[in-house]
């Protein structure tokens, strides 16, 4: 079965064509053509010019995703579309454009779950698979423990009640006055971090490690490294340290500082992911857990959970938004389910699993 999906639910323009076989999938095409540069200054994404982007950049990925897939579009069997959660704005460009290629070229269409494509961006590369499973999805705009009982049977058995993991390190990287998405680099920060190099110690709370249910909460932690920024600001931890230390092009504070600092962030979250997803990996009696979303491409978080349970992990290419984790959801989707009529198919934000 052939198979091209199109993603536009945030500031990623994505289509893949993706050969499924009895589960095993051949990856023909997978362009995504990022709008970073674009939201960058605004330091997050801006919806309506994500809009304007995907309709510029739909018809040229198209024209990309065929030419590299070396695929004439009679060949395809199956269309498929992220129809939720994302920005609405955007998620229509993309809902619309399938719909107009779907009765151009007399294909099914289907309306995938972005955050079912998370989940399944593990099966591009793994072939064996346990249930009960239990997915953390971690990214920019959502944290959620989901247990799966069986193929496409979700249960969200708890979520973040504020910020998502992947936002509170792009809020905290944009006080430390690191550039948009603040994930990565937060993380490359924290590499440089070097335990020798600190002459004082900084510790995070670790909101709701304790709290017995699965929910999560990083707005406080966000709101204590204002603080901490704040006491840094005012000399409390000395005036020496921001005066001797070399500093950063642009930055407010000395480069070993902030490494420092997001070193303990990154620790702070990744210790509160871990907790709640072992924990709930126990009570539910999992014989997987599978990592997804932007987050996941964290290497930290991405070794010290290895540490700790059976693991399957998507390859870090397929960690942020993409077409082919869509095509693999709209393949298991379509093996379980008849297409419905696709003309309604629509754009909803808040969708869940
Ligand atoms: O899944 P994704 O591409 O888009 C959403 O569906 O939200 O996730 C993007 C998020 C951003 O918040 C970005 O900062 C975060 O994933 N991210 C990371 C890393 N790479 C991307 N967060 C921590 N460490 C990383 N290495
Ligand atoms: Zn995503």
């Amino acid at each position: 079965m052939i198979i091209l999906a199109i993603e536009t639910s945030c500031d990623e323009t994505a289509i893949a064509v993706l050969k499924a076989n009895k589960k095993k999938f051949e990856i023909l095409s997978n362009i995504v053509a990022s709008q970073i540069k674009i939201h960058a200054p605004w330091g997050g994404v801006v919806p309506n010019l994500a809009k304007r982007e995907h309709i510029k950049n739909l018809p040229i990925v198209l024209k990309k995703s065929l030419a590299q897939a070396k695929i004439n579009p009679k060949k395809i069997d199956l269309m498929a579309v992220t129809v939720g959660p994302g920005l609405e704005p955007s998620l229509w460009t993309g809902i619309n454009f399938a719909k107009e290629l779907a009765k151009k070229w007399h294909k099914p269409l289907i309306g995938i779950n972005h955050l079912e494509g998370h989940i399944f961006s593990v099966f591009l590369k793994e072939k064996s698979f346990k249930f009960p499973a239990m997915a953390l999805l971690v990214s920019g705009g959502h944290t959620e423990l989901v247990l799966i009982k069986d193929w496409l049977k979700y249960k969200v058995i708890g979520q973040t009640r504020d910020d998502a993991a992947g936002e509170a390190f792009d809020k905290v990287a944009k006080m430390l006055g690191l550039p948009y998405p603040g994930g990565p680099e937060v993380a490359k920060m924290a590499e440089r971090f070097k335990f020798q190099d600190s002459s004082f110690k900084i510790s995070l709370p670790r909101p709701m490690i304790n709290s017995k249910d699965y929910d999560f909460s990083f707005s406080g932690l966000k709101t204590a490294v204002l603080y901490l920024l704040k006491d840094l600001r005012a000399g409390k931890f000395g005036s020496r340290i921001i005066s001797l230390d070399v500093r950063d092009k642009g930055n407010q504070f000395p480069s070993p500082l902030i490494a420092q600092i997001c070193a303990e962030f990154q620790q702070a979250v990744i210790d509160v992911l871990i907790s709640k997803t072992i924990r709930a990996a126990k009570e539910y009696k999992v014989k997987t857990v599978i990592l997804g979303g932007g987050v996941a491409a964290n290497k930290e978080l991405r070794k010290q959970l290895g540490n700790k349970t059976n693991l399957l992990l998507p390859e870090i290419k397929f960690t942020t938004d993409n077409a082919a984790m869509i095509a693999v959801a709209a393949y298991f989707r379509a093996l379980k389910e008849k297409v419905k009529n696709s003309k309604k198919l629509e754009a909803n934000g808040n969708l869940t699993l």
